[in-house]
């Protein structure tokens, strides 16, 4: 049996592809190369020794994905990280952003129903939770509230997947509601490459340390947090890949309708990250304290207790782990561009 993994050449789909591959299991992996380069096949073969099969195909363009379905009728599951992800640019290119993030949401569903494949994992956000009124954050908290385009397409596919659940009671889907993945695989030959000025707080960081940017703004300092710096719940992309793992194990047991935050359950402030990056690898990342950024909420980090207990899954990577990896991706990457 085959897993279908859309965007699986991007940051968590490379990520998880991986973990896949380690667990035995076959992948076939679509992406249309819009944020990602295929050159991360080659990445992958490198680590893991496996060629995965690879398509390299629109989710949105339904005739070419099918052709994908009709090829490979052992797909037992899909896991769908494909999707448009810059907050900013989601608030300039609306329009975008809904074509891009539900369509290929649904085409993949109809697709599935069509072809009888049950298990769908959806990448989810903390972002759904929009302002929380508390945290740590739980799965049955409030959703709604979201504050940009990027936000809102995924509280409309968590909808989209709740109604076509009602009716499809045959399928699995896990939503999986990602905080803040960071780090690298510690080869050092994969991790996050965004296109111009980085949005995320740990590849600004990287591009400070290896010296493409000169200090690190710090947005807003006067938060009612440990150090008046935002507080997020950073976890290492590894540990969300495993979450992956986890969750489709869940699957295979018909558990219906599941949702599962994906966090550590801690909560790191932008200066206990800064600091931990540099004492896990000896750099200076210069910062100054910036205005605060609009959007941006004090504190946000998950409760993850239903995901140990159900999935049998928690984090086991650190924040000094993933500052190291990270850096490590950064100097292959910056080493590598230069050729
Ligand atoms: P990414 O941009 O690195 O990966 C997404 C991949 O999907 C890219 O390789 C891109 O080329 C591909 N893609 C985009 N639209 C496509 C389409 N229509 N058809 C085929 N391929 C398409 O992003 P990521 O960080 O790996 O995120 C994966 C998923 O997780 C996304 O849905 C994202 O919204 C979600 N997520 C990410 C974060 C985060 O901070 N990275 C947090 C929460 C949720
Ligand atoms: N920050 C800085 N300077 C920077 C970048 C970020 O101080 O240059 C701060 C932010 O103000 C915030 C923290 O670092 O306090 C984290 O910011 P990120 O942009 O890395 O992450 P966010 O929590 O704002 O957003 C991320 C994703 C969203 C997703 C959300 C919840 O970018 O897509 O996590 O999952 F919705």
């Amino acid at each position: 049996m085959a897993i279908l993994v859309t965007g699986g050449l991007g940051y968590i789909g490379s990520h998880t592809i991986i973990e896949l591959i380690k667990k035995g299991e076959k992948v076939i992996a679509v992406d249309n190369l819009s944020n990602s380069k295929i050159t991360m096949i080659d990445q992958i073969e490198k680590i893991t020794g496996v060629r995965i099969t690879f398509y390299q195909v629109d989710c949105l363009d339904k005739e070419k994905l099918e052709e994908v379905f009709k090829e490979n009728k052992d797909i037992r599951d899909v896991i769908h990280f494909a999707g448009s992800k810059a907050v900013g640019e989601s608030c300039v290119k609306p329009l975008l952003y809904y074509e891009n993030n539900l369509m290929s949401t649904i085409n993949l569903l109809n697709l599935m129903i069509k072809y009888g494949v049950k298990n769908f994992i959806f990448s989810s956000s903390a972002t759904v939770y929009g302002t929380p009124k508390r945290v740590p954050l739980y799965e049955t908290d409030p959703i709604g509230g979201t504050t940009n385009p990027y936000g809102t397409t995924k509280l409309i596919i968590e909808g989209i997947l709740q109604d076509v659940y009602k009716v499809h009671p045959e399928m699995n889907i896990a939503i999986l509601r990602y905080f803040n993945p960071i780090g690298a695989h510690e080869s050092g030959l994969i991790g996050e490459a965004p296109n111009g000025i980085p949005n995320n707080l740990m590849p600004y960081i990287t591009q400070v340390a290896v010296g493409q940017r000169d200090h690190l703004n710090v947005f807003g300092d006067d938060y009612p947090t440990v150090d008046g710096t935002g507080v997020r719940d950073y976890i290492h992309v590894v540990d969300l890949a495993t979450g992956h793992v986890a969750a489709l194990e869940k699957l295979a047991t018909n558990p219906g309708l599941v949702i599962y935050n994906l966090g550590t359950g801690k909560g790191t402030s932008v200066l206990e990250l800064v600091k931990a990056f540099e004492e896990a690898n000896n750099v200076k990342v210069p910062y100054e304290i910036a205005p605060r950024r609009p959007g941006d909420i004090a504190e946000c980090y998950a409760n993850c207790d239903k995901a140990e207990k159900e999935l049998h899954w928690k984090a086991t990577h650190t924040i000094v782990d993933a500052c190291r990896d990270s850096w490590k991706w950064q100097q292959y990457f910056t080493k590598e561009s230069k050729k």
